[in-house]
């Protein structure tokens, strides 16, 4: 089955084969095309070019939009179970995100609703919130568990973003998160204790997770802790990828890059150490701004990361507590408003190293031939820099998956 593109004002995002991220200068680098033309072969991009057009099966007139990749949003939390919004109202009130989760909500207040939810249930819920990703034109999603905190919990979490993967066209990935706060009931030690001798045994062998995370920050878990946990982790196949520097300068960027973690995320807080740390690693530093935006943080350092020659990606920590949306048009308009990103950077972040930072930068992320035709068609009148700048005008027609409409 072969499904032309044509009348396409622009086609960008394209990317050499074998470039698997994008650091330094070459960040605000991107292969474009004027008047162009993409063919889809069984669901990947086969070809694209200027002039005249191949045969195919079936045409697709994008009548004057512009095509891009489609999204990669390489965190995100979207597994949870009822809402969060009673906290909104306390954090409107002025209280902290720290104060909030002492007062027992925050993560352990999603841990008891999901305890509550019966699996069928919550794979409803998360479920709902993917086909909004994907219609907002997102076509590759990590997702994380820890809202459980007890095994059969997290296994429940895992059970149901497997369940996701096998129904969705998006590209998911899944991260064992157990060590995201000590769960009720527990010594930290012993929590510790519980995440590495009963559930990343068990996560490992049902092979459900394809990464290991850990939440190493003030007031949740130590570095002493984060490498005890993820020597666990890749003694059982999963590589790290790390929430640091959030709340405080941590030592988690450090960490995950002794570990060979594939991203270190957050880092809201970032000391020059962070940055050297990161030079001549294979680990993306990865920015949330959509929780910048939602808590009032910082935004990371994103200009020093790529003055530095380190790529970042950019992702939606979609979540009930500190990033309630998954619209990665969104975070790239913080990236270039409040980050001060080049519409270009902005793209990269959110696309190729975002693919790169959950280990899918080989088959989806960018306009290569032989990758998912996961492609954004925009309305006609967009460029790249009006996707942020007209930051919540609708900019997509149609989101193709797989090279098929996303519904
Ligand atoms: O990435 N920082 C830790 N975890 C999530 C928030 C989780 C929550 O508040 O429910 C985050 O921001
Ligand atoms: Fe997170």
């Amino acid at each position: 089955m072969r499904k032309l593109l044509t009348g396409i004002s622009e086609l960008t995002g394209i990317v050499p084969e074998g470039v698997l991220r994008k650091q330094g200068a070459d960040m605000g680098r991107t292969g474009t095309l004027q008047d162009a033309w993409l063919l889809i072969e069984d669901g990947r991009i086969a070809d694209f070019g200027t002039g005249p057009e191949p045969a195919a099966d079936e045409i697709l007139s994008c009548d004057g939009g512009m095509v891009l990749p489609a999204f990669c949003d390489s965190h995100t939390h979207i597994v949870y179970a009822g809402s969060r919004d009673g906290e909104f109202l306390d954090k409107i009130k002025g209280l902290s995100y720290e104060e909030i989760a002492a007062r027992g909500g925050g993560i352990l207040n999603s841990a008891d609703l999901l305890h509550e939810t019966p699996e069928d249930e919550l794979y409803a819920q998360s479920l709902e919130r993917v086909r909004g990703m994907m219609a907002m034109g997102t076509g590759a999603i990590e997702i994380k568990s820890g809202y459980g905190l007890r095994t059969e919990d997290e296994l429940k979490m895992l059970r149901v973003i497997r369940r996701i993967r096998q129904e969705v066209p998006a590209v998911v990935r899944a991260t064992f998160l157990g060590a995201h706060a000590v769960g009720r009931g527990y010594t930290k030690e012993a929590y510790v204790d519980l995440v590495c001798r009963e559930m990343l045994p068990k996560v490992a062998a049902e092979g459900l997770a394809d990464f290991v995370d850990v939440f190493c920050d003030e007031g949740f878990f130590t570095v002493e802790d984060t490498a005890r946990i993820l020597e666990e982790g890749r003694r059982l196949g999963l590589r790290p990828k790390i929430h640091a520097n959030e709340l405080a300068v941590s030592g988690g960027v450090q960490v995950g890059v002794r570990y060979d973690a594939l991203s270190v995320d957050h880092l809201e807080r970032t000391t020059d150490a962070e940055i050297e740390a990161l030079r001549g690693s294979g680990t993306m530093p990865t920015m949330l701004p959509g929780s910048s935006f939602f808590l009032g943080l910082p935004y990371g350092r994103a200009k020093d990361y790529i003055q530095a020659g380190l790529g970042i990606a950019l992702a939606s920590d979609y979540n009930p507590g500190s990033s309630p949306s998954g619209d990665m048009r969104f975070v790239m308009a913080l990236g270039c408003i409040r980050m001060r990103l080049t519409p270009v950077q902005a793209l990269n972040a959110c696309t190729l190293n975002s693919a790169y930072a959950m280990g899918v930068s080989d088959v989806c992320g960018s306009v290569t031939r032989g990758k998912l035709a996961n492609l954004i068609i925009t309305r006609p009148g967009f460029t790249l820099t009006k996707i942020p700048y007209l930051h919540h005008t609708p900019f997509i027609r149609t989101v193709l998956l797989r090279g098929e409409e996303a519904e």
